[in-house]
């Protein structure tokens, strides 16, 4: 099942799935939305409401996994990991938030109980930096730090800036000793050399502080987006006020708004001429460090392909409990992602 099929990106899904072979039940909360994409593609619906539990439910047990696309998932993991356990489907999603990766890690237990599995962040977030952390963590066994960095996402939808404003509200982040801890937005801006050249990269809150965390065990670590070196310095400026701005809920839901009516995400010609770049390095205290280096798709392609691969993994392969990416199908499985390669040198 594809929840949240009729998003951009649930949409990227669907022709993705559809493209692959796969006939997935379409399902989300807009009976309006939802019926006339099933009839374009000739496949089955079911509206299911994340505040209706029955529901949920009743559309739950049908299906063996459920992919969410609906985001943001602080309001709809829930319920629906919450049904999944009831139904015994297995649960992914494309989340990037780390409350909610946090949420859902705290339900292993019970999905080991139930024989089913939960892998949050099959999409661009986490999927290329989950598996380049643990590649790298894996040759330096016992390292104190981990630092992952992207160049990419230079064209977000919808659907990621009203997600990013929920997270930018909550000020910068960065993962040390092993507790999440706070760090003034523009803080901590350095170069870093990826396989297109060197850019200037600021610390943002990437999922990875948590599922770097819960793959890698590794207490320190900061997560960097490339930015132009003028707009790193700008965000250090307003930093204070925006993340004051974005803690009022009027202000939010008027920057929500705003993004709905003007913002609609990448064209096609966009996602297939873009790329990503991932750069991480683990380190220990004696100095020794190991460095790794991954290009692939642009990330909303790789998002559709990456969650498509992923549902078909948890197929064949049935994990159970609550997992990352690199943890439920191994650090090798982004290079099943067309166009990506991983690189030890530069
Ligand atoms: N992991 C990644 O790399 C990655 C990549 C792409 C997107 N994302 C994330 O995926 C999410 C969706 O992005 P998008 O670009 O597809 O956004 P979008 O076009 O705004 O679509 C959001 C979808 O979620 C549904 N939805 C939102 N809140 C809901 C709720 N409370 N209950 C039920 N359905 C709800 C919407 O349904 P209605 O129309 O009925 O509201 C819609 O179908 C965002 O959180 C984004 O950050 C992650």
């Amino acid at each position: 099942m594809l929840y949240g099929a009729y998003g951009y990106t649930g949409r990227l899904i669907l022709e993705q799935a559809v493209k692959m072979g796969q006939r997935p039940v379409l399902s989300g909360r807009s009976r309006d939305k939802l019926l006339p994409l099933a009839r374009q593609y000739g496949l089955e619906a079911m509206v299911a409401d994340p505040g209706v539990p029955e529901q949920l439910r009743d559309a739950l047990r049908t299906v063996q996994v459920v992919l969410n696309g609906a985001g943001p998932f602080i309001n709809t993991y829930i319920p629906i990991v919450e049904a999944c356990l009831d139904t015994g489907t297995s649960y992914l999603d494309i989340t990037g938030e780390i409350p909610v990766f946090e949420g859902i890690f705290s339900y292993d237990r019970r999905a080991r109980d139930r024989g089913i599995c939960l892998i949050p962040g099959v999409g661009f977030d986490v999927v290329p930096s989950d598996c380049l952390a643990k590649y790298a963590a894996l040759k330096l066994p016992g390292a104190s730090m981990l630092e992952i960095a992207f160049v990419g996402l230079k064209h977000p939808s919808a659907g990621t800036l009203k997600t990013m404003i929920e997270i930018l509200s909550k000020g910068g982040i960065v993962r040390r000793n092993g507790a999440i801890t706070p760090l003034p937005l523009g803080s901590g801006v350095r170069k870093v050399r990826f396989t297109n050249g060197s850019f200037t990269v600021m610390p943002i809150p990437w999922g990875d502080l948590e599922t770097a965390f819960y793959s890698t065990h590794i207490p320190d670590i900061t997560t960097y987006m490339a930015y132009p070196a003028s707009i790193a310095y700008a965000v250090r400026l307003i930093a204070p006020l925006v993340s004051g701005l974005l803690s009022v809920e009027a202000v939010r839901r008027a920057a929500r708004a705003a993004i709905d009516k003007r913002v609609s995400g990448p064209d096609e010609e966009m996602r297939l001429r873009g790329g990503s770049f991932l750069w991480a390095k683990v380190s220990d205290k004696t100095g020794k460090a190991v460095e790794a280096w991954l290009d692939t798709l642009e990330g909303y392609r790789f998002t559709a392909v990456s969650a498509v691969h992923a549902v078909e993994s948890v197929l064949r392969l049935g994990p159970t409990g609550a997992l990352t990416p690199s943890i439920a199908f191994g650090p090798d499985f982004v290079l099943g992602i067309e166009g990506t390669k991983r690189y030890d040198s530069l």
